[in-house]
């Protein structure tokens, strides 16, 4: 029926009319689209009929759930004032990645013997990259594992990352026994032990071939021989318990406590009191000057205390 099949018509006339059941055939000239977001997009739908002049059109998004597109010489939801229609062909405007997915134009001529026709078309919204969210420690041991993370969620096709130390470009290495490792797919730059020379400003790029590369904010990453925020946690850790413990031995000590009771486990499970509670204790052992004294249990919480203390 098109000029390529010239020679074959006599053929074809002949078959139209041993059998006139020609069906309505549909068909596209792309059954893959990709277009860039915010921008149209064309999914097109050709069709012939038998003899019906005005068939039915109809488009679809098919998928979980199917929906018009196009139905009743109207389009429909999310398109209506977005779409236009020329012949079957349909052109939606300012694509968003909502749009992507299965289409599908639907051909019905009643008046043909074979009345349906349909094609499938598949649009895919390309995203540029976004600004990627980087993990970048401010800190870190020397000798230590460090893993530096890069991610951006939104491109499509899904982004590939390279990193960059103070500016310059970090090759992925390709050699077994480098120090670190790189991932361009996930993101992951992943140092198995940390020298000094690795302290820098770090930043990442994400690109994906559509629109412009997009890089997240360089952080300084610094790498000390200890730990100072840990190592000035600690020293403040020991010198609460040594002063808690410390006063609580003292004023024990001073009461002659220490020296008459069974001492340590005494000792322990005072120390693992905070200070308020060996210094109620105290007060009551004050009064009284009796070791084998038991405080009546008041409390619930105060009871607890009584159980260690008879230990
Ligand atoms: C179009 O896709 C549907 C599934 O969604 C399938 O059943 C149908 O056969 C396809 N049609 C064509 C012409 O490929
Ligand atoms: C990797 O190790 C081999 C031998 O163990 C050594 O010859 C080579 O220089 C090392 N490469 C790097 C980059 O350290």
């Amino acid at each position: 029926m098109m000029e390529g099949t010239s020679l074959c018509l006599p053929v074809v006339v002949l078959l139209l009319h041993c059998s006139p059941s020609v069906p309505v055939t549909v068909s596209t000239t792309k059954s893959k689209v990709e277009v860039e977001e915010f921008s149209d997009a064309v999914l097109s739908c050709l069709f012939h009929t038998e003899k019906d002049p005005f068939p039915r059109i109809e488009w679809k998004k098919t998928g979980k759930d199917v929906s018009f597109v196009f139905f009743n010489g109207q389009f429909r939801g999310s398109f209506e004032d977005r779409a236009s229609i020329a012949g079957a062909t349909v052109t939606l405007h300012k694509v968003t990645q909502e749009d992507a997915g299965e289409y599908r134009c639907e051909i019905s001529a009643s008046l043909d013997t074979v009345s349906l026709g349909e094609t499938n078309v598949t649009l895919k919204v390309l995203v540029p990259p976004h600004t990627p969210f980087c993990e970048i420690p401010t800190s870190a041991v020397t000798g230590s594992g460090v893993q530096l993370r890069c991610r951006d969620q939104q491109s499509v096709p899904p982004a590939t990352y390279s990193w960059f130390k103070d500016s310059r470009r970090i090759s992925v290495p390709h050699h077994a026994n480098a120090t670190y490792l790189i991932n361009s797919h996930t993101g992951i730059l992943e140092f198995k032990s940390v020298t000094k020379e690795d302290s820098g400003r770090y930043s990442c790029l994400a690109s994906n071939g559509v629109g412009s590369p997009k890089m997240c904010e360089g952080k300084h990453m610094t790498i000390e021989d200890v730990n100072v925020t840990a190592v000035v946690a600690v020293v403040m850790v020991v010198c609460l318990l040594v002063v808690v413990c410390g006063c609580g031995g003292v004023l024990l000590h001073r009461n002659g406590f220490l020296t008459r009771h069974r001492g340590r486990s005494f000792w322990i499970s005072q120390c693992h009191g905070a200070a308020h509670i060996s210094s109620q204790t105290l007060h009551r052992t004050e009064d009284t000057s009796n070791v084998n004294y038991i405080p009546p249990p008041q409390e619930p919480q105060d009871f607890k205390h009584t159980q260690s203390f008879m230990l």
